[in-house]
């Protein structure tokens, strides 16, 4: 089977982070949430891949590259404005032929993979097929109304009186039906051709489309603290494993990955945590759920429950918690105690102060 990846988008949510580098390559585990992505289609079977980037794309293309890396074959699309979900399967009409496909969201983690969805589709054959999942806020998601038989009956975008709670996550299995569906469909009211509106042209017209909830852990990773906990629940799956150096005078507890050439120094690293390659940790503590990104530094510091991004440093500052450092952000301890903070920050960051 092969697959549609989404990457393009404007990713307005994960400003800052999505300036400079597309949200869908933000990491998450010390691995860009694409990634997990290709991992997880190619763990469920799929070997040839489109991704979808906006405009150029450029930094996406460098990092896939020709999907050797990830065991596939993997080409590139780019699309001029984020037009919507249904508007990226127009656009790779050629690429998906009369096959078919899973449509999977280049921002959505299953941290269990989806192996055993396409298996469904390939055993019940819909027309579609969806993977859902409860959630707490309806209101915020595209929901399926589904009768006792696991079939869709309706769907809605963002509904502000929801009618159930079972939203629709960002992983699809489409026949060639959805092509006449997204043809068949305008834009919405916010401009964009809408996978729901073509799922739910299938149904109105007696398709079977058919949803399976996920039993696993699923984030879209809209905003920063999707990140986090995104952050959380890939670094419970961690294994122990040192590659780099950790001296005599360090303790490392709970699962911890020390990549290659990373340096540990009388610190103690709580897992579950990864410090990625290259990276120095002295005279530090690093608790639970931080991933240490490759070249960081953390020098007489206390980082927890954190992601820092590649060259990122943390000197002279503990009880960091939280919080998500992007690429070579620094922070570090004033010249003397009571000194003014100062602060150099990019657009749209936020920095949290306790005085
Ligand atoms: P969304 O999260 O729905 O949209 P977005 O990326 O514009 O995010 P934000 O609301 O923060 O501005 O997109 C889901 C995924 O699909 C994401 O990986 C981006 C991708 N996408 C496209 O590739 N093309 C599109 O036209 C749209 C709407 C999304």
């Amino acid at each position: 089977m092969k697959a549609l990846v989404l990457a393009g988008g404007h990713g307005t949510r994960l400003r800052p982070f999505s300036h400079s580098t597309p949200k869908q390559l933000v990491p998450v585990a010390n691995r860009p949430v694409l990634f997990h992505a290709l991992d997880a289609l190619r763990a469920a079977g799929v070997t040839r891949a489109c991704v979808i980037v906006a405009g150029h794309g450029r930094p996406i293309r460098e990092a896939v590259g020709d999907g050797s890396d990830f065991g596939m074959a993997v080409e590139f699309l780019s699309q001029d404005a984020p037009r919507g979900l249904a508007h990226c399967v127009l656009l790779a009409r050629p690429f998906l032929g009369d096959d078919d496909f899973v449509m999977y969201l280049g921002d959505n983690v299953f941290a269990e993979g989806i192996a055993p969805h396409l298996t469904a589709f390939r055993a019940d054959s819909p027309a579609a097929q969806l993977v859902v999942s409860k959630v707490e806020d309806p209101s915020q998601y595209g929901i399926a109304e589904l009768d006792a038989a696991g079939r869709v009956t309706a769907l809605w975008e963002k509904p502000a009186d929801p009618r159930g709670d079972m939203a629709v996550t960002g992983a699809y299995v489409f026949t060639s039906a959805i092509h006449e569906a997204v043809a068949a469909i305008g834009p919405s009211a916010r401009g964009e051709l809408e996978i729901t509106d073509a799922i739910q042209w299938l149904v109105g017209r007696g398709h079977t489309v058919r949803a399976r909830p996920y039993t696993g852990y699923w984030k879209d990773t809209g905003t920063l603290a999707d990140l986090l906990d995104c952050n959380r629940a890939l670094l419970e799956g961690l294994e122990s494993r040192v590659r780099g150096s950790v001296d005599a005078g360090s303790r490392l507890s709970g699962p911890v990955t020390v990549e290659e050439g990373a340096v540990v120094r009388r610190s103690h690293v709580e897992g579950p945590a990864v410090i990625g390659a290259g990276a120095l940790v002295e005279d530090s503590h690093v608790a639970p759920y931080t991933a240490v990104g490759p070249g960081c530094r953390l020098r007489g510091a206390g980082v927890g429950d954190s992601i820092l991004m590649t060259g990122a440093s943390v000197e002279g500052v503990r009880h960091v918690r939280g919080s998500i450092i992007g690429k070579s952000g620094e922070v570090r301890r004033g010249p003397q105690l009571g000194a003014p903070h100062r602060l150099l920050i990019g657009d749209d960051s936020r920095i949290e102060i306790t005085a």
